[in-house]
């Protein structure tokens, strides 16, 4: 079976009604960085912090996997798919996909203040009830805080990605503008030979010469690269 890696960012959710975090009215237009997606914000405000992320875990809540995400996720008939997912909601896996590795956390769960990335302490937050508050323990004993890999600190799981690109056929990126470290430079790890496809509506600099454009939606881009593409792999 051939195998594919699909590297996603914002972009693969705006359909479904998430925003962007750049460009005009992206995320961070409207909250500093500084101040909601780093240790240093976390420690100066937590309640901050927390409130910003659960706006977004409710906001989540709301909305459904579109397409495209169902297009990811039906490749998985005919090939052996990993999705390297930049975001933090669930709509990969609830459009089907079964194998997506989170580079930068995941919103619909918690972890501990002091070791966030000790599996031990890693909770999944439930609705209705998926607020974070202060007050709420880790089991140890420190405030919850979401399970989102923060600028400044640590992403492991780029190694289950980088782990994830050894003899793939097909390399696709969809929706991501490329501009945060380390996720972006997974395109280093990819072997040369390969097709490696890019879909986006706006234009997106690749740090490879021979990455094939698709200027267009999640959806649709997803439609063209299965019909003109795909289909006609043997
Ligand atoms: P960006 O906001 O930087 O880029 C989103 C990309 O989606 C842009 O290239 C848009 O052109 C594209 N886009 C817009 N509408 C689209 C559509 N309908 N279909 C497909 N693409 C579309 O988001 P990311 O690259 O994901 O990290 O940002 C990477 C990381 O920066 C995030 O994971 C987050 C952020 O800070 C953390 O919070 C740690």
């Amino acid at each position: 079976m051939k195998r594919i890696v699909i590297l996603t960012g914002a972009g693969m959710s705006v359909e479904s009604g998430l925003g962007t975090f750049r460009g005009g009215g992206g995320l961070w237009d409207n909250y500093p960085v500084e101040q909601v997606a780093t240790p240093e914000g976390y420690a100066a405000n937590p309640a901050l912090v927390l409130e910003f992320y659960n706006k977004r875990r409710r906001e989540l809540l709301t909305v459904e996997p579109n397409e495209g995400h169902k297009l990811v996720a039906s490749l998985e008939k005919q090939f052996s798919v990993t999705v390297v997912t930049q975001n933090v909601d669930d709509l990969h896996e609830r459009a089907g996909s079964t194998h997506v590795i989170h580079l930068h956390g995941e919103l619909m769960k918690a972890c501990s203040s002091r070791e966030p990335q000790n599996p031990d302490y890693v909770c999944t937050l439930q609705s209705p009830a998926a607020d974070l508050k202060l007050g709420d323990i880790a089991a140890d004993g420190s405030q919850l805080r979401p399970f989102i890999v923060w600028f400044g600190e640590a992403v492991p799981k780029m190694e289950d990605a980088i782990d994830a690109l050894a003899g793939i056929d097909v390399f696709v990126i969809i929706g991501t503008s490329l501009n945060v470290y380390p996720a972006a430079g997974l395109l280093n790890y990819v072997p040369s030979g390969i097709p490696v496809f890019l879909i986006d509506p706006n234009e997106v600099h690749a740090a490879r010469r021979d990455v094939i454009t698709i200027k267009k939606g999640a959806s649709e881009g997803m439609r063209t690269l299965i019909d003109e593409y795909f289909n006609k792999m043997e």
